[in-house]
């Protein structure tokens, strides 16, 4: 555990059945981790799993968020089933070998690739059924009412399997719009009772304000803790007094904030000169409001991000660079972030080092948390549902001449 507290954890079947002090070396199969960090799997709460690795096929653009979303709907346009599932499913076997047995991926649905990502990224999740759990989000990332037919195939994403209701608001037109859209998308979600998962206010534009429009439906709707606002960068760019209003308001409607500063570092303030905003989500001041944020690694090598690696243990190394974690609680909250917190936003009961939770656990090759940070090891042994399903090790020799 990243305390340092030494126990034992005993698997039946796919559940704890015990975790804490006890008697459990000794016991035939056991396995002896002394001096190395437990952890339960990582959970990946943002990632978009239809894009991950188009970017070699893809034309040079201006790096923003509209200049990817340009650049990536000729590739989209010729995405096949089959060119979807292969590259997603590749991700998730890295991810897993990292330590990742949870995912919930946002799948573009829209007019230019129809429901081909989504069934990609479906039939790559049933393939790695065996080490891992994908969640598929329902993503309208061209816009309900910019994409005349978009929301008719959003319904008939969540009736071929999507899990979750998505939404992209401040990508419409205008404000009346991204209302509406914000009201569709809670259509959707109450008809089908799926929770929602929206992007939110990705830009710098500080003047751009669907968060408060999502908080409001949630609290109208009575959707408490149903809802996860991604990115929700622009909130930084506001004035204190309106990030005041709707933090207060993200945390009665039990919001969770998906912030993933590895991709929005690179992606946002391109305008800036001089002082260059970071593009990331004001995190301090919603840790300290109590609302649960958690950490995404949301691109893989697509056109918004060239890096990534399904890591969540680099996705809370940057991610601490971003947001200025570095005391003990700090890194703590990072832990939280790819943890805990995704767990959370998912409305998890059966996750953790605890009695009952789904045994998807982690061996790391280091005495703590903070040195995991530090030392980016990858995990020794990975379990899901109680098998183990990764390995690795890593042998490197020093040749000194004396
Ligand atoms: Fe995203």
């Amino acid at each position: 555990m990243s305390s340092g507290e030494v126990i034992d954890v005993v698997v039946d079947g796919e559940r704890i059945l015990h975790a804490g002090a006890g008697t459990a070396r000794g016991v035939d199969g056991a396995e002896d981790g002394s001096g190395k960090l437990l952890l339960p799997a990582f959970v990946d709460g943002h990632v978009h799993l239809d894009k991950v690795l188009v970017r070699d096929e893809l034309r040079e653009h201006d790096g923003t968020l509209a200049g990817a979303i340009g650049a990536i709907h000729e590739r989209k346009a010729r995405y096949t089933v089959d060119d979807v599932r292969s590259r997603a499913r590749s991700v998730i076997e890295a991810s897993v070998q990292l330590g990742t047995t949870r995912l919930r991926s946002h799948v573009d649905v829209d007019t230019i690739g129809g429901l081909t990502p989504l069934e990609g990224v479906l039939a790559a999740g049933a393939e790695c059924a065996d080490i891992a759990e994908v969640l598929t989000v329902a993503f309208p990332q061209e816009g309900l009412l910019r994409d005349p037919g978009a929301y008719q195939l959003m319904e008939a994403a969540i009736e071929a399997g999507a899990d979750v209701v998505g939404g992209m608001p401040h990508w419409e037109v205008d404000e009346a719009s991204q209302r509406e859209h914000v009201g569709l998308c809670f259509d959707l979600a109450e008809r089908f009772d799926r929770d929602l998962d929206m992007h939110v206010d990705e830009t710098d534009d500080g003047g751009v304000r669907t968060l408060e429009m999502v908080a409001d439906e949630a609290l109208r709707r009575s959707y408490i803790g149903r809802v996860v606002a991604g990115h929700v960068c622009s909130l930084a760019a506001a004035p204190q007094d309106y990030a005041d209003r709707v933090i207060d308001k993200c945390l009665r409607a039990g919001i969770s904030i998906a912030a993933n500063p590895v991709t929005n570092l690179v992606l946002q303030g391109r305008q800036d000169r001089g002082l260059v905003r970071r593009g990331v989500t004001r995190v301090r001041e919603l840790r300290a409001a109590g609302v649960n944020v958690l950490f995404g690694q949301d691109c893989i090598k697509d056109g918004f991000y060239p890096f990534g690696r399904g890591s969540m243990l680099e996705v809370a190394l940057i991610s601490a660079h971003a947001t200025h974690l570095t005391s003990r609680s700090d890194l703590a909250f990072a832990l939280r972030a790819v943890t805990e917190a995704p767990a959370q936003a998912w409305r998890l009961s059966d996750y953790g080092l605890k009695q009952g939770a789904r045994a998807d656990l982690q061996l790391l090759p280091v005495p703590t948390w903070e040195e995991a940070l530090r030392l980016q090891p990858m995990p020794e042994k990975v379990w899901f549902k109680g098998r183990l399903v990764a390995e690795s090790s890593v042998v490197s020799n020093l040749h000194r001449s004396n």
